[in-house]
């Protein structure tokens, strides 16, 4: 592979790099605020001026100080070039450190900072805004303009999920550039000039496409708030891990930001995977981490008399255990929510263990997804669920469908249910017939399988335990817990061997590897994706 040299560093690129995406790939960091390695090229903030010194030099007229002459005298620069926009070619010397490109890059931020509100103290971005961050390493001076700065609107809503502060704006255009390149909807744009220009939305339109929380994300600085996260938690205090989102079966990568000190979880990110999302994630898929916490089971729930009362989660297990030992005929629901792992040792239970020959697995369907779901052509899979293909293969075939199911009790072919996971493809009505046969449930939240159930489980959600999904594309991305699970609460796959136990089947698995280490369908998932 040629190479260039960065700062004396040799760096390896590809025909066609910029000397920024070269570096970046490298994983080294020339500061910029406009260029994103997943937009195009505009250019426009001046912040990664380098100096390349293996070409003749560009000589600029200027004025400088003499301070003998005590006199502005003619003399030339080094005309600096944007690293951004600037391809690489086979041996090229570029310095992105020196006086020269330092001095620029604190001129670059002290224009940027001129009108630029003092407002770090209750902006959202502080903590993860480039603007102090570059202010930290390249001007560290205090602002020399003196009189009034320009004003400009305030909190603008710009759809259901942004507000826009246009003082804090430093018109990268980044997020014009995402609705226009990614998304194909020019609902953003730039108007006025110089100090006076502002982003403003279509007329007659709002930001309201599929992927409005991404603008939020690609802005720099605090220009672009989302809604749901601002003035929830400074991000300083904010731990990430990764995940995978559960929203549909393209299996976005994210980064699952968690506050350690009350272990919740306040928003989810995209975590880079040019294989799988790029730099990117839907609206839908981020605001996954609602169900982290909201409508959860947090005791066991058994139904007595058509009632449902709330029990210990012992006393849940126990009922459970009573429920599978008389079974003759159980049906085994697979989720296509839950992880390989959970899967996995539902399937050791309820098919080896118990016996059960009759296999479902529980999806949602696009009509069943609150407020609908639809696919398209930029991420979103048709396929609302993280993991069909896995919990697919670890059950060994195709499964039934919770239809299937409501059928098969109503005609007296099942005895008992042992099921996974809150979600179903259909309504609570028209699984109804499920409640006409003891059901054990084991779920993390409420939904149309916990509330048709006899006996329910807590268990813990996809940020509470590690796990594995399969996503569309046959690929096994892995992620890991980020809280804890409320006390007492365990993974389901841990929660099915209790059970076990308490039904007198020993399911030898103690540690989340040993589990995996076990299963040569999702082994085989792994070596097809890799
Ligand atoms: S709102 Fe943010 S992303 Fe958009 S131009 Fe301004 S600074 Fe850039
Ligand atoms: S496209 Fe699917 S996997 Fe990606 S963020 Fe949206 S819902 Fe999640
Ligand atoms: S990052 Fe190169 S000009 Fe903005």
């Amino acid at each position: 592979m040629p190479t260039f040299k960065l700062d004396g560093q040799e760096i390896p690129f590809e025909p066609g790099d910029t000397i920024i995406r070269a570096a970046w790939k490298k994983g080294v960091e020339i500061p910029h605020y406009c260029w994103h390695p997943g937009l195009s090229i505009a250019a426009n903030c001046r912040m990664c001026l380098v100096e390349i010194k293996s070409a003749r030099p560009m000589a600029l007229p200027i004025l400088a100080w003499d301070e003998k002459k005590k006199d502005y005298v003619e003399t030339t620069k080094n005309k600096l070039q944007p690293a951004c926009q600037i391809e690489v070619t086979e041996g090229m010397e570029v310095a992105s450190k020196g006086a020269a490109v330092e001095k620029a890059q604190g001129a670059v931020q002290e224009f940027l900072l001129l009108n630029h509100p003092v407002d770090c103290p209750i902006c959202d971005q502080a903590g993860e805004c480039k603007l102090q961050d570059y202010w930290l390493a390249h001007q560290k001076k205090l602002k020399r303009k003196d009189t009034e700065p320009v004003h400009k609107p305030k909190a603008v809503r710009f759809g259901p999920t942004i507000v826009y502060d246009a003082e804090r704006c430093i018109m990268c255009t980044r997020c014009i550039r995402f609705c226009d390149e990614v998304v194909g909807d020019h609902v953003l744009d730039m108007r006025e000039r110089g100090n006076k220009n502002e982003i403003t939305v279509s007329p007659g339109r709002e930001l309201d496409h599929a992927y409005t929380l991404m603008t939020e994300h690609v802005c720099p600085v605090g220009a672009l708030t989302s809604k749901d996260f601002r003035f929830k938690a400074r991000v300083w205090f904010l731990r990430s891990a990764p995940g995978v989102c559960n929203g549909c079966a393209t299996g976005c990568n994210t980064w699952v930001d968690y506050d350690p000190r009350y272990q919740r979880v306040y928003r989810l990110r995209p975590r880079d995977n040019e294989q799988v999302n790029k730099f990117w994630m839907c609206d839908a898929g981020m605001m996954t981490y609602k169900r982290f916490h909201e409508d959860r089971i947090l005791t066991g729930r058994v139904r007595q008399e058509g009632r449902v009362v709330e029990v210990p989660r012992d006393v849940a297990i126990e009922a459970s255990a009573k429920v599978l030992e008389k079974s003759q005929r159980l049906a085994v629901v697979f989720s296509a929510q839950h992880t390989n792992e959970d899967n996995f040792v539902l399937g050791k239970l309820g098919r080896e263990h118990l016996g059960g020959t009759a296999l479902y697995l529980a999806a949602l369907s696009p009509e069943s997804v609150p407020g609908g779901w639809k696919g398209d052509a930029i991420l979103r899979h048709p396929d609302p669920n993280p993991n069909r293909a896995g919990a697919t293969a670890v059950a060994g075939g195709e499964l039934r469908s919770t239809a299937d199911l409501a059928a098969d009790v109503a005609a007296g072919r099942v005895d008992a249910i042992l099921s996974l996971g809150w979600a179903a493809g259909e309504s609570v009505e028209q699984l109804a017939s499920l409640a006409n046969v003891p059901h054990v449930n084991l779920s993390s939240n409420i939904g149309p399988l916990t509330q048709v159930a006899t006996v329910v489980v807590p268990v813990a959600t996809t940020a509470e335990a590690s796990g594995t999904f399969v996503n569309a594309k046959g690929m096994a991305q892995q992620f890991q817990r980020a809280v804890n699970a409320p006390l007492g609460i365990k993974s389901a796959w841990e929660t099915l061997i209790e059970i076990g136990k308490r039904v007198g089947r020993e399911i030898a698995f103690a540690k989340l590897p040993e589990v995996r280490a076990a299963m040569p369908a999702t082994t085989a998932a792994v070596a097809a994706a890799s």
